[in-house]
């Protein structure tokens, strides 16, 4: 078992091939984190619970012999509120008599093979019970009777963890929940910095890198989804730790809506973490009996660096997060008509997208927004999701009779989250969208946003939805969100529980998904919320892909591929060329090739020439597929760190294949290129498909191939393949 319990000294150690976390049971039951980080063989760990003395002004516990300890400088593995530690809490419920002092302590645990389902949230699963192992803490407050149920899960083939949370009322009476976060750990030091992804629309997760300071520092969203602006992922790394040096601890949170990821560093320089559901705005009244569960929070460790921190996220979600028939089978390369088009088509000029993609190799069209209602412009039609027959000529089903009688599956657009203002719903239910009485609701893109905190606002969208999609063969639909929440509140919950909006929303918004992915098991589903506003671990549970940003620039998608690619996988990245102006076909594609591959753009403006690339790129995708798309990605020049080029490569796990992808930014005045690969195996050789030479892989890995200089220029890119010789 990769989870032990040493009885005697109360201590559990959670073992990965790579890592160890151990916390131990101590006086008065209190739950002492000790050691989280490379793994080692003993337990002998109970002197990482001192922190060198005992500050003046920690409270300490009456009945703890040990005057050492404070709950103020101990660290703990699950912190409450107002009871001795003044530090960010973990938990904090506001109990009958108004007050939120909270402390929870040990009473039982169990450990077992496998990993339990959380109700109602995404979650990592494993397909058998051998790929993972859970300890669940029971802890309780011995004043309100609120219990804290702690699941820790432990892939030890990966060097990965996971923790999460279930609140039970154990009270005769109603609580209030203000705090429940999904993780907290407590570092020894905080000679660490942290890592985060901002951006914004159109410049999504660029890398963020700051030296950890005394008190707190808080990346957070309050918007009612993940958000462009800020990731729901955090890394702890050593100081100046490298792609391949350096301890590093990634955080990342299984949920879509607002979140908080803070560090904070004490008096004694010990570092507290904490991820969870960001408690500015959030409350939940708990009933006697009632469960409350938190999202899952995802835990990384590896000593070997940023690299390999990213590449045990991919490998964890490829195999415990990605669901359904897309996990391991290619997915259609499409063409989206949005950049096109926008919302000004019509069935017969989609039709000639079709049969233009047909002789280039493409395998789907999909027809994004514009398709239902009256929906000509974003004015409009958002909630009214009946077929427009006169823009399509005809039914749904006849026009996706004539696309796929030329051989092309079929993907539809969808925002079944929004309203607009304009819409035959709005009209007929105006308290259908989230909106707080007497208050003017903000507009953004002139839509609101569907109350999904309510069973027959779901119900109904579901049932048009169901209507439209089961009329005919849909082979992919595009599930986008364009605004955010604001005037948070429902017209069907009380006032007391106007605070569960946020929450609730998120919940409505998987459960809908949830009712999809059952209905329609084959069908692809790729988010989007414009562009990668959604790109977080929750949506892909229910998304294999998903549309990385809106912007479609091959040169500014680098930073935004290598900001997601810190844990996201490559199959996870909707990437597609599109006719924007900068660079040629040429780099379009290999920047794209990084991704779910696609084309968003008018097919029949291509020149011939412009073809000629086109069925290169389709051949290409299929040749580095199982490479892209289950290989190794290892950054070797990062756009955050080189204004002149960038450079990653995909391995395959066999060590087989490789492919080395290079994009010249802005030409710099040194032209040569050695580029050193990295992951192959050294004793293998390997055949450069381009000029059939031989090399070691000790020769690329430690010497590096030169590129060509001849024709560089801004926006250039070379795509260099590696097989070994067998
Ligand atoms: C935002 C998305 O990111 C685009 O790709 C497109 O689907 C538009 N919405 C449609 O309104």
């Amino acid at each position: 078992m990769s989870i032990a319990f040493d009885s005697e000294k109360r201590i559990f150690k959670l073992d990965t091939a790579t890592s160890s976390y151990i916390f131990q049971i101590y006086e008065q039951d209190y739950i002492v984190h000790l050691y989280y980080g490379a793994k080692i063989p003993d337990n002998n760990v109970v002197g990482l619970k001192y922190r060198g003395g005992f500050p003046s002004f920690s409270p300490n516990n009456i009945k703890v012999d040990d005057w050492m300890f404070s709950p103020d400088v101990t660290p703990m593995e699950y912190p409450g509120e107002g009871t001795g530690d003044f530090r960010i809490s973990a938990f904090a419920v506001r109990n009958s008599d108004g007050n939120n002092s909270t402390d929870v302590r040990y009473v039982s645990h169990k450990i077992y093979a496998g990993k339990p389902a959380i109700d109602g949230l995404p979650a990592l699963y494993v397909e058998n019970d051998d790929e993972a192992t859970t300890l669940e803490l029971l802890a309780e407050d011995s004043v309100t009777g609120v219990q804290a149920v702690l699941y820790f899960t432990v892939f030890e083939k990966l060097g990965a963890m996971t923790r999460s949370v279930k609140v039970i009322n154990n009270s005769d009476k109603t609580v209030q929940l203000e705090r429940v976060m999904s993780t907290c750990v407590d570092f020894h030091t905080h000679d660490y910095e942290m890592l985060t992804l901002y951006g914004r629309w159109g410049k999504e997760r660029s890398l963020e890198r700051r030296a950890l300071a005394h008190g707190r520092q808080l990346v957070s969203s309050k918007r009612g989804s993940s958000s462009h602006h800020q990731n729901p992922f955090g890394a702890i790394v050593d100081k100046g730790a490298t792609e391949d040096y350096g301890n590093a601890y990634g955080f990342n949170l299984v949920y879509s809506g607002n979140f908080a990821f803070e560090a904070e560093v004490n008096q004694f320089a010990g570092t507290r973490v904490i991820m969870g559901i960001n408690p500015e705005g959030f409350g939940w009244t708990l009933e006697p009996g009632s469960v409350f569960n938190s999202p899952e929070a995802v835990m990384v460790y590896t000593p070997d660096g940023i690299g390999e921190m990213s590449r045990i996220f991919h490998r964890l979600y490829r195999k415990h997060l990605i669901r359904g028939k897309w996990k391991d089978i290619k997915r259609p390369l499409l063409i989206n008509n949005w950049e096109a088009t926008g919302m000004d088509f019509t069935g017969d000029q989609l039709v000639t997208f079709a049969q233009r993609a047909k002789e280039l190799g493409i395998d789907m069209l999909v027809m994004d927004d514009g398709w239902f209602g009256d929906r000509n412009s974003d004015r409009s039609g958002l909630g009214d999701w009946q077929v427009n027959e006169e823009k399509l000529g005809g039914t749904l089903a006849e026009f996706v009779d004539k696309i796929n009688a030329l051989g092309i599956k079929f993907g539809i657009w969808y925002e079944p989250e929004m309203i607009s203002r304009d819409s035959n719903l709005y009209r007929a239910h105006p308290d259908w969208c989230i909106h707080v009485p007497g208050r003017e609701k903000s507009i953004a893109r002139h839509q609101y946003v569907l109350d999904y905190s309510r069973q027959d606002v779901r119900d109904y969208i579901f049932g048009e939805m169901y209507k439209v999609l089961s009329t005919c063969k849909i082979d992919y639909l595009k599930w986008d969100f364009n605004r955010n929440l604001t005037e948070v509140g429902s017209a069907a919950l009380p006032a007391d529980r106007q605070k569960e909006v946020f929450h609730r929303f998120v919940l409505g918004t998987y459960d809908v998904m949830d009712r999809l992915t059952k209905a329609f098991p084959d069908m692809l589903i790729e988010n989007c919320s414009g562009g990668g506003g959604r790109f977080d671990p929750g949506m892909l549970y229910f998304s294999p892909q998903i549309w990385t940003s809106d912007n479609t620039d091959p040169l500014e998608r680098l930073t935004i591929q290598f900001g997601t690619s810190m844990c996201y996988p490559a199959s996870t990245m909707g990437a597609h060329v599109s006719a924007c102006r900068r660079t040629g076909y040429d780099t379009k594609g290999n920047v794209a090739l990084w991704g779910s591959f696609g084309y968003e753009l008018d097919p029949n403006k291509f020149t011939d020439e412009e073809k000629r690339i086109v069925k290169r790129q389709v051949k290409e995708y299929h040749k580095y597929y199982d490479v892209i798309h289950f290989g190794d990605l290892y950054r070797l020049i990062s756009p955050f760190e080189n204004n002149n080029r960038a450079a990653w490569e995909f391995v395959s796990e066999d060590k087989n294949e490789a492919l080395l992808t290079c994009v010249v930014i802005s030409r710099p005045a040194d032209t040569a290129l050695f580029i050193k690969l990295k992951g192959l195996d050294p004793d293998k050789y390997y055949v450069d498909d381009e000029t059939d030479e031989v090399y070691s892989g000790a020769l690329l890995m430690n010497a590096g191939i030169c590129l060509p200089n001849e024709g560089v220029s801004d926006g250039s890119s070379f795509i260099r393949y590696f097989k070994s010789l067998k």
